[in-house]
């Protein structure tokens, strides 16, 4: 292979061609071009017109997909729909609709880009070896050639329909990543709805907060009762009428040892013991209940000898009710729930990332990410011996976010 000259003066590098330049670019990078060839030659190849319409067909079909996926992430009614209730097709569609339109998004225009390359870069099989060090000025100067080269070759740039499309379907494509981000700026103080099982749409409330308006709450257990069949004069029906989806409890409904996850339940919700009204619907209340984010407690009872070892927090010594201690069930570290509880060692595990709470110490973290307690639910009984919250949580639950104290 001969030597390849390689001081070349600005009035010698001006004359040369682009064609010039790519070439001496390739041989100054011990680059040797194998094989090439174009892939369409000769001039107005009608197989070039259908490749160029295929891309074209992919590249509109991405930007369609991008602008429903945009229509939808914006007009779509995302409001939560619960069993029941009306619109719960079109509110379930939601999510997989966005994936859907994303995903075919991103695929077609991966397609179309896959497909430009394969039928209209040149077919090219090249060998380079590589140096160390900073490039010369020769170096930059033929690489941009060699830039330039390949922009010409590709021939994109006389594809005016094609660079369009290119384009559009790229911003979009780019808006698809870009645009769920809204969803995140929010204004947390923001009240979104009245006070009720699900709070009021600030991240501190939840289906106790109504404590402190007064409202008596239950502690109530899921019974996982669904509508029932009814025979009447027009025939079998199913009705969630006289259904109770949760109960009360009472201390006795507890064996020491155990731990029962509860919701709060309002006292005009209640159907059930002396309460109960074959009639009421109460189904739905008790769903939103169960659905509530921050809704869910551990009642634990301890056993006799464990209680008597108990650690109580500081300003919080009354809120248990003698064995019964009630920790919110949504892990301090980000939210999952912290279900199984450990009665020989009284510790509260979450299975997410293994944080491990002490439920004898105020469910203190021992092990794990999380770095908070579990807070803790002032629970005491009525005076018809029903377990009900003694008042709101002093502390919210669930992950850390930035506007909170503790
Ligand atoms: S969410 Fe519980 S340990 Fe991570």
């Amino acid at each position: 292979m001969s030597e390849v000259k390689k001081n070349y003066t600005d009035q010698e590098l001006e004359r040369m061609s682009n064609a010039e330049l790519a070439a001496l670019g390739t041989e100054l990078d011990d680059v040797t071009v194998a094989y090439r060839k174009e892939r369409f030659p000769v001039e107005g190849d009608p197989r070039e017109k259908s490749a160029a319409a295929g891309i074209n067909a992919w590249l509109a079909v991405s930007v369609v997909t991008a602008i429903a996926f945009l229509g939808i992430y914006l007009f779509w009614p995302w409001e939560p729909k619960f069993h029941g209730d009306e619109g719960l097709w079109i509110y379930t569609a939601y999510t997989p609709l966005l994936g859907l339109t994303a995903g075919l998004s991103f695929l077609s225009l991966g397609i179309a880009m896959v497909q430009y390359v394969k039928k209209f870069i040149p077919e090219e099989i090249s060998v380079q070896r590589r140096h160390d060090g900073r490039s010369s000025e020769l170096d930059r100067r033929t690489t941009t050639a060699l830039l330039n080269d390949a922009w010409e070759t590709s021939t994109l740039g006389r594809r005016t329909a094609m660079k369009g499309l290119l384009g559009t379907a790229g911003v979009l494509a780019g808006l698809v990543v870009i645009a769920p981000l809204g969803g995140l700026i929010k204004n947390p103080w923001r009240e979104r709805h009245a006070l009720g099982y699900h709070g009021d749409g600030t991240l501190w409330t939840h289906g106790w907060t109504l404590h402190d308006q007064g409202v008596k709450i239950y502690l109530a257990r899921d019974t996982g009762a669904i509508a029932e069949k009814h025979a009447g004069a027009a025939g079998e029906h199913y009705s969630t009428a006289g259904v109770s989806r949760l109960v009360r409890m009472r201390p006795e409904d507890l064996a020491a040892g155990a731990m029962e996850t509860i919701f709060p339940l309002y006292e005009e919700d209640v159907n059930d013991g002396d309460k109960y009204d074959p009639k009421r619907d109460v189904y739905e209340n008790h769903m939103h209940s169960l659905h509530g984010p921050r809704n869910a407690v551990m009642l634990i009872r301890l056993r006799s000898q464990d209680a008597e070892k108990v650690v109580e927090r500081e300003g919080q010594e009354d809120f248990h009710y003698g064995d019964f201690y009630a920790y919110s069930k949504i892990c301090t570290h980000i939210g999952c729930p912290t279900s199984l509880y450990e009665a020989q060692t009284n510790r509260i595990l979450c299975p997410c990332h293994q944080s491990q709470f002490d439920a004898l110490q105020y469910g203190k973290p021992i092990f794990g990410p999380a770095a908070r307690a579990l807070p803790q639910l002032p629970v005491t009984i009525d005076e018809d011996g029903y377990l009900i919250a003694k008042g709101n949580f002093v502390e919210p639950v669930g992950p850390a976010f930035w506007e909170r104290q503790s």
